[in-house]
């Protein structure tokens, strides 16, 4: 304070509701403010103003059910409220309210009755926006469903990778026995036998890769690519895996910047993604394909770390994935599909070669609302 101000009058420590108001107008953190019997606000507080937007001489006098959703006003919650404070001594909860400008608040809010001589001649309220902290504590518990679902995939990847390792070496042994014979029979009968053989050696090598991109025992061949180019230069294969009672469309983003990725994985995993939805619409749909930059993090990164991303969508109007399954999907060997349809490797090989070109998943199936999954790579840092 500058000397030539004069110094506040003293407060009378004697004088008590002075007091008591200084102390209410200091407060700016809770709306801190008094009902009477009927649920009308008598007083106000700064702490209301900040946190519903309202100034005092525009409140006071008011019911004080505009603060809850027009939901909450049609249920009678604001008065059954109240009521439980009367009966029961106090009522707490946290619960969605609305401020002035209709913008909506996760609001913690306590009621106590006032009584005087047996009657009750109000209420005193305390309101705080816990809305932030309710932020924080959903993105937190995000996070963490994240690293665990990160952590088992991890745990799955090294299992498959050895697995997948020694299925190679042993495939290796019989397709070298199987050329050896071949080149030793003139038998047309066991000629016919061994190409079968062979055929299925060779579904068994490219088994083993797709497991090795998952469990990222194969070496990715990385180049620099516009994604777009990549997409329409497989326009045609798409548009014939996605079958012909399918709409099929592309929404591809202009001037996306290029990434650093093994082009065949890529084109590989779009193929997965395209087939899938086209097994889930075997009466026809739509699916479309959308690529977009997106500013986003790893989902078991803190929100600080943002990057930029390019990310490739295929949507399709299917009916969806249980929510019970959503967890599961992109395990290797996760099937739904008859035998022999479906092997379940589809997209483990998507997740596989997402994170292991520095990118992630995602995946969103709300109840009947079809299914996106959402390839995010990370933008080339030195094109
Ligand atoms: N677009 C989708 N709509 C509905 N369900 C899906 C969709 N994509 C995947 N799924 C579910 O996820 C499971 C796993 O998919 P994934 O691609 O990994 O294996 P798959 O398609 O069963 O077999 P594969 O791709 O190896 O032939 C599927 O069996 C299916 O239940
Ligand atoms: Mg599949």
């Amino acid at each position: 304070m500058s000397s030539n101000q004069s110094p506040a009058p003293p407060v009378d420590l004697a004088d008590e509701p002075r007091q008591f108001a200084m102390l209410l107008n200091s407060v700016i953190d809770y709306a801190i403010y008094m009902l009477d019997a009927e649920g009308y606000v008598r007083t106000w507080n700064p702490g209301g103003t900040r946190i519903k937007g309202y100034q005092a001489d525009e409140v006071i006098g008011t019911h004080f059910s505009r603060f809850y959703t027009p939901d909450d006003v049609r249920e009678g919650v604001p008065m059954r409220n109240l009521r439980t404070a009367e009966t029961e001594g106090r009522f707490s909860a946290d619960g969605w309210r609305v401020r002035r400008d209709g913008s909506r608040f996760l609001a913690s809010v306590v009621i106590d009755p006032i009584w005087n001589e047996g009657r009750l001649i109000g209420f005193a309220k305390i309101t705080r926006d816990i809305t932030e902290r309710h932020e924080a504590e959903q993105q937190l518990q995000a996070t963490h469903v994240a690293l665990f679902q990160a952590q088992k995939m991890e745990a799955i990847g090294l299992l498959t990778l050895g697995l997948a390792h020694d299925f190679n070496n042993l495939l290796t042994v019989v397709i070298n026995s199987l050329d050896v014979i071949g080149g030793r029979t003139e038998d047309k009968k066991i000629a016919r036998v061994l190409e079968t053989a062979m055929r299925a050696a060779d579904r068994g090598v490219l088994l083993t890769r797709q497991l090795l991109t998952f469990g990222r025992g194969q070496a990715l061949m990385a180049e620099t690519i516009n994604l777009n180019d990549l997409i329409l230069d497989n326009r045609d294969l798409l548009r014939r895996a996605a079958a012909d009672q399918v709409d099929f469309h592309m929404d591809l983003a202009a001037d996306l910047p290029q990434v650093a990725i093994d082009r065949g994985q890529f084109e590989a995993a779009i193929l997965n993604l395209v087939s899938n939805s086209r097994d889930s619409l075997p009466d026809g749909g739509r699916i479309s394909i959308r690529t977009f930059l997106r500013h986003t993090r790893l989902p078991q990164e803190p929100p600080q770390v943002e990057r930029p991303y390019i990310c490739t969508e295929v949507t399709d109007n299917g009916p969806g994935i249980p929510a019970e399954h959503q967890a599961r999907v992109f395990e290797p060997f996760f099937t739904t599909k008859d035998v022999g349809r479906g092997s379940g490797l589809g997209l483990s090989q998507v997740f596989g070669f997402a994170s292991q070109s520095g990118g992630f998943t995602e995946l969103h199936s709300p109840p009947g609302g079809g299914t996106t999954v959402c390839i995010c790579l990370p933008v080339c840092e030195n094109p």
